[in-house]
């Protein structure tokens, strides 16, 4: 791509506008970095809470110091520093976003600054932005700018979301049920009832493989009706990204298409920025973006091991478990007999005080010793690289799916919610690279799936994912897919200015 010559005019300026937890940063951070790679200049607009975070945890600035392109812009998400946002308390970030957001995102676009630098950077260009936070499209449309949406999903899980109306209409969601139990409704057989709304899914989804958001029981529900009418505006923006490739998820893409034209799938995006890294000669080793301190212990642990002998065992950055959960998965792990290296974010168990919290770790990691290793959070893409990992016991988040399938690992699936519950389906039974424990919990099937996916059918599902991990790179290497939609991509970026 080309090179901006600094004496000539600045380059393009792109704002880039992610909701600001975990996954979805990470994903929109590669794209910023592959966009300075184009000598684009970008900005990062993330909540002050979240930056902070970064600032604590990650070496952010390490990461982004050889880019001169590059800056962060800070809003207020709304929420007190002590607002729990992790399991379903996420949406509430979306919603007061939505509230707060828009007077905020108008004030930083409209000053006389306007993020340009004093006129060092051009006044913005285009803006990529999280398909949920629409509250920000009526300041760039005022201002003349181009809007694009990146839904940091899999595509599988947002044709759904785009087919609410169609799935409301033939009576498939909202699910029936309320007021029962939600653990008793999910045992119901018409839980495994085929949904036929989703055009090309026909086959493929149950009602319990739809998207977490739409597995409700009120079509009033708040976070319901945010996905449906944030889902619909997609159509209206200039143009789409997916972080997902051709090879892998050609059929739902070309559904997709039919709606929105103009739309680049760019994925993996974490393996694309390394192999642009590496081909200008830059160094790609490790530069955590993690909310989280990573504990490096696990590696000096996984460094003892044999090869393709340990599960990895994370649930990514936002699911909550509760005691009896924790429990079962434990029992499971442990009475599989295989070793295992766990991720326990410290705030992701429900039902303890810190004291009792604390013992009953230690507890378990006494319990635990002989063959099984626990942490709080580790740089998963080195623990996925390591020698001694032989599969990834997953909540099925879009980043760790990908990253897992880049590398060519098998996965067992325990999905939490939103868009997870319909990438497991995908991984068992579409790409058949996996297992998916889903909607139970119970200690005697995780063991049996732990063996399964270690052992028994291990070699069925290595050769299936090794091959997608080949096509994976295939679409990353000039001339295949992903890269050449990026490089489309920049020069539409380019085109804007
Ligand atoms: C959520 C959604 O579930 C996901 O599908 C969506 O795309 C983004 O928001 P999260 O639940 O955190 O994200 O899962 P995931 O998408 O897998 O992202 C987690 C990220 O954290 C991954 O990039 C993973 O590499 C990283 N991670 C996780 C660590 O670096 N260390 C850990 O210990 C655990």
């Amino acid at each position: 791509m080309s090179n901006h010559d600094a004496a000539a005019k600045p380059p393009p300026h792109v704002l880039i506008f992610p909701v600001p937890l975990q996954g979805h940063v990470n994903s929109m951070l590669n794209l910023a970095e592959l966009l300075c790679l184009s000598d684009l200049h970008v900005t990062m607009l993330l909540s002050d809470y979240t930056h902070g975070r970064l600032l604590r945890h990650a070496s952010l600035h390490s990461r982004f110091s050889r880019h001169p392109g590059f800056r962060v812009a800070t809003i207020s998400d709304g929420l007190p520093d002590d607002h729990p946002r992790v399991g379903e308390r996420i949406l509430d970030i979306v919603l007061s976003l939505k509230e707060v957001g828009g007077a905020q995102f108008r004030h930083l676009m409209e000053s006389t600054e306007g993020l340009s630098d004093g006129g060092a950077r051009r006044r913005v260009t285009c803006l990529i932005m999280d398909g949920v936070l629409s509250f920000a499209v009526p300041v760039v449309e005022e201002m003349g700018i181009p809007y694009i949406y990146f839904r940091t999903i899999s595509a599988c899980s947002f044709w759904p979301y785009f087919c609410i109306q169609e799935m409301i209409d033939a009576g498939e969601v909202p699910l029936k049920g309320k007021d029962e139990d939600k653990l008793a409704y999910w045992e119901k057989k018409e839980m495994d009832l085929i949904v036929t709304s989703v055009p090309g899914m026909e086959n493929i989804l149950r009602r319990r493989d739809i998207p977490g958001f739409c597995r409700v029981d009120d079509i009033d529900d708040p976070g319901f009706q945010a996905i449906k009418t944030e889902t619909k505006k997609t159509v209206k923006a200039t143009a789409f990204i997916l972080n997902t490739f051709e090879d892998l998820e050609g059929p739902v893409l070309d559904q997709i298409r039919k709606h929105m034209h103009n739309m680049y799938s760019i994925g993996p995006l974490h393996t694309h920025l390394k192999a642009r890294l590496e081909s200008k000669g830059m160094e790609t080793s490790h530069h955590s973006s993690s909310f989280w301190d990573e504990d490096r212990s696990c590696i000096a642990w996984l460094d003892s091991q044999p090869a393709n002998s340990v599960i990895y065992v994370s649930f990514g950055s936002i699911t909550i478990l509760t005691k009896d959960e924790l429990f079962e998965f434990w029992y499971g792990l442990v009475n599989s007999g295989q070793r295992f290296l766990w991720v326990v974010r410290p705030d992701s168990i429900i039902g303890f005080d810190s004291g009792n919290w604390n013992e009953t770790t230690k507890e378990l990691e006494e319990g635990t010793k002989s063959r099984g290793y626990m942490v709080g959070w580790v740089p998963q893409h080195e623990v996925l690289h390591h020698p001694a990992i032989g599969a990834f016991f997953t909540h099925s988040g879009w980043n760790s799916t990908l990253e897992s399938i880049a590398i060519g690992l098998p996965m067992l699936c325990w999905s939490y919610f939103a868009d997870q519950t319909t990438n497991s389906r995908y991984v068992s039974d579409v790409w058949k690279i996996g297992l998916d424990i889903k909607d139970t919990c119970d200690r005697i099937i995780i063991e049996k799936m732990i063996r399964d996916v270690m052992e028994v059918r291990r070699d069925e599902f290595l050769q299936r994912v090794r091959c997608l991990a080949e096509l994976a790179k295939k679409a990353i290497s000039e001339g295949g897919s992903s890269y050449s939609n990026l490089n489309r991509l920049i020069e539409f970026l380019e085109s804007t200015v």
